[in-house]
């Protein structure tokens, strides 16, 4: 794929992932659209990248993907001032992890509402475009959406139902020559990485220890070269390709056994 003069909407795109992606796609020449809640941050990152010596075209509006009419408000105004995108990136999402009994009923909630009707929102608003442009949406999941990970009972729960979407996104848009991605990493040095190292449990510690922790950029470079080829399943980091295989091969009971130890020496370290 050639980014030169392509329109790619992102999600997200104040912080992490979606800054890291506008960041080196508009280093290969593509026009970016920003969306995120807090307007002051996307502003300063839309005012930082027109900076760029080749003076790029960067746009930007307010956006929860949690609420369907913003959603539908934001990417009307969008394809309208800025153009309609060829590719979209919804990587709007919210971390939360702690013990099942620590994370309240609207807790959970609001995970579900962000990372699971926010993927849908956006996939609902961008795709008459997408198939008029026959484009690419790339969804964002996590190791954590194809593996059970202790202390993920909201956050594990909303990446298993990306993953889901996604793949019944993936069959019903090839009627339309439209491209379905998938970006499942494991941890990313990002905002969200950060404000989780603060709360994390010992025993999910020890249990994502197993995947290790990769740069933003490293990974944004794999969600990129994976948009390119058109591959549905996108995961950054050969530790968590193999995991991914693993999960797919062991079977059910001695993956659990494992799993298990890994929580108890996890939950017993100092
Ligand atoms: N970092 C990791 O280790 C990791 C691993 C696997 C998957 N992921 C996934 O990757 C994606 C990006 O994560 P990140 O690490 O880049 O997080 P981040 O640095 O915290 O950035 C999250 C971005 O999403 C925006 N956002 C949050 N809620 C939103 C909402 N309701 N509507 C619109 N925008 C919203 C935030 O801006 P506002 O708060 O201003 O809205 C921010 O721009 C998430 O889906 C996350 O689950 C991350």
């Amino acid at each position: 794929m050639n980014w030169t003069g392509k329109t790619v909407y992102i999600t997200g795109g104040s912080s992490g992932i979606g800054m890291e992606t506008a960041r080196q796609l508009l280093d290969r020449g593509a026009r970016v659209a920003l969306f995120a809640r807090g307007e002051k941050n996307l502003a300063a990152v839309a005012e930082a990248f027109r900076q760029r010596p080749e003076s790029p075209e960067v746009f930007y509006e307010v956006m929860d993907v949690s609420s369907w009419k913003s959603v539908e408000a934001a990417v009307k105004k969008t394809a309208q001032s800025f153009g309609p995108p060829d590719v979209v990136l919804n990587s709007a999402g919210v971390g939360k992890v702690g013990y099942f009994e620590t994370i309240s009923s609207e807790n959970f909630d609001k995970v579900m509402a962000i990372n699971v009707s926010g993927t849908r929102n956006v996939a609902e608003a961008t795709l008459p475009y997408l198939k008029k442009k026959k484009g690419t949406l790339a969804l964002v999941s996590s190791s954590a959406g194809f593996i059970p990970v202790f202390g993920y009972s909201a956050y594990g729960t909303s990446k298993f139902a990306v993953y889901a979407l996604a793949e019944i996104l993936r069959y019903e848009m090839k009627r339309f020559d439209v491209t379905v991605c998938l970006f499942c990493p494991s941890e990313v040095e990002t905002p969200m990485l950060e404000a989780e190292r603060l709360v994390i449990p010992k025993e999910t510690r020890a249990l994502k220890d197993f995947a290790g922790v990769i740069s933003v950029d490293r990974a944004v470079l794999s969600l990129i070269q994976g948009i390119e080829k058109g591959t549905y399943m996108i995961i950054p980091g050969f530790r968590t390709k193999i995991l991914y295989w693993l999960r797919r091969v062991v079977p059910g009971p001695i993956y659990r056994g494992i799993a298990d130890v890994t929580a108890m020496l996890g939950a017993s370290r100092k």
